[in-house]
């Protein structure tokens, strides 16, 4: 695993200390550091790639819904790509595809330009329930992907006391999942999806359930751990603020069907925190473009009443 010099962000703060660096750099009545893209970068080579890809579910009434209608987009290597909509438009369906849960009906999920048919190694799915074993130690958790991968033993080892000590939780490696707090059993799944090595990491709304000072420290750390692997992260989230605190760009996912409304590149320095004024503005920008979205999936859930979000 070598991480890649070019892929890594220009930290300038301790990352381990938030230390406002970016709030130090953020000059009153500057603009905000968000730029709206209209199509995706062009790019030759992307890591991941959604050519025209459309999927509709079969409903219990016999009809079909469109999931998501001609999608295009494109991941770079090394790229922290985030993913906004409101519930329902189809961000799981689009995780699932590139994770080759599921095929689109039609289109296609390119990973390097080659097709993706199935699951395979090379990406991995991290979610909210985490999938965690109560049965096995944290060490035998993020020994398990490495089984089904074919690894020998010694190579598991390794990694397992790799991992455990880039997620601050080497002393906990005999424990059992039930002994830790939430936001550790998340950093065991992160350790445990990282030991794979997987090139794409998908995340979908892992942090969602956490209370808000374990999801500050797992920010930090997820972000350290992308500057250090150089992974490729595609992390969705129904929180625009999230996602402008971790993402290099933010696709906006419109509700039913579910498009590519619109792109944004975030070109706020790193590290960035929740709170600064910056990522607030910026996502006053992207909210905006969203509140319509949610409005439509409110109507959708409660009726044709007027809803605000
Ligand atoms: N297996 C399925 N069968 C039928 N409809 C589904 C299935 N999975 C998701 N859907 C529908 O597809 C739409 C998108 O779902 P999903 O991708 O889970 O949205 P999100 O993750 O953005 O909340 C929703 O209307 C949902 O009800
Ligand atoms: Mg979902």
């Amino acid at each position: 695993m070598t991480p890649n010099p070019a892929l890594q962000p220009s930290f300038t703060g301790d990352h381990r200390n938030p230390a406002r660096a970016s709030n130090a750099r953020w000059k009153a009545g500057a603009a905000p550091s968000v730029v709206s893209l209209r199509q995706a970068d062009s790019d030759a080579n992307p890591k991941v790639h959604l050519d025209g890809i459309s999927l509709s579910y079969k409903t219990n009434d016999g009809k079909r819904l469109l999931a998501l209608d001609n999608i295009d987009l494109k991941v770079q290597p090394g790229e922290f790509l985030c993913i906004v909509g409101p519930s329902g438009c189809g961000k799981s369906t689009l995780l699932h595809l590139i994770a080759g849960l599921n095929q689109p009906t039609s289109g296609s999920v390119l990973m390097d330009n080659k097709p993706v048919t199935a699951p395979g190694t090379d990406r991995i799915l991290i979610f909210q329930e985490l999938g965690l074993f109560p049965w096995l130690k944290v060490g035998e958790n993020v020994e398990f992907g490495m089984k089904m991968k074919g690894l020998s033993k010694a190579e598991r080892r390794e990694r397992v006391d790799y991992y455990l000590r880039l997620v601050h939780l080497s002393q906990f490696k005999d424990s059992y999942t039930h002994q830790l707090s939430g936001g550790m059993r998340q950093r065991v799944a992160l350790a445990r999806a990282l030991a794979t090595e997987p090139d794409v990491l998908l995340m979908d709304e892992p942090f969602a359930a956490l209370d808000a000072q374990t999801r500050d420290l797992l920010h930090d750390e997820l972000e350290r751990l992308w500057a250090e692997t150089g992974r490729t992260i595609i992390f969705v989230t129904h929180n625009v603020r999230e996602a402008i605190r971790l993402g290099d760009r933010v696709a906006l996912i419109s509700f039913r069907p579910g498009k590519i409304k619109r792109e944004y590149r975030v070109d706020l320095p790193r590290p960035r925190q929740l709170e600064d004024v910056s990522v607030a503005l910026c996502a006053r920008e992207i909210l905006d473009d969203l509140r319509g979205e949610i409005d439509k999936s409110l109507r959708e859930q409660y009726g044709d009443k007027e809803v605000h979000a």
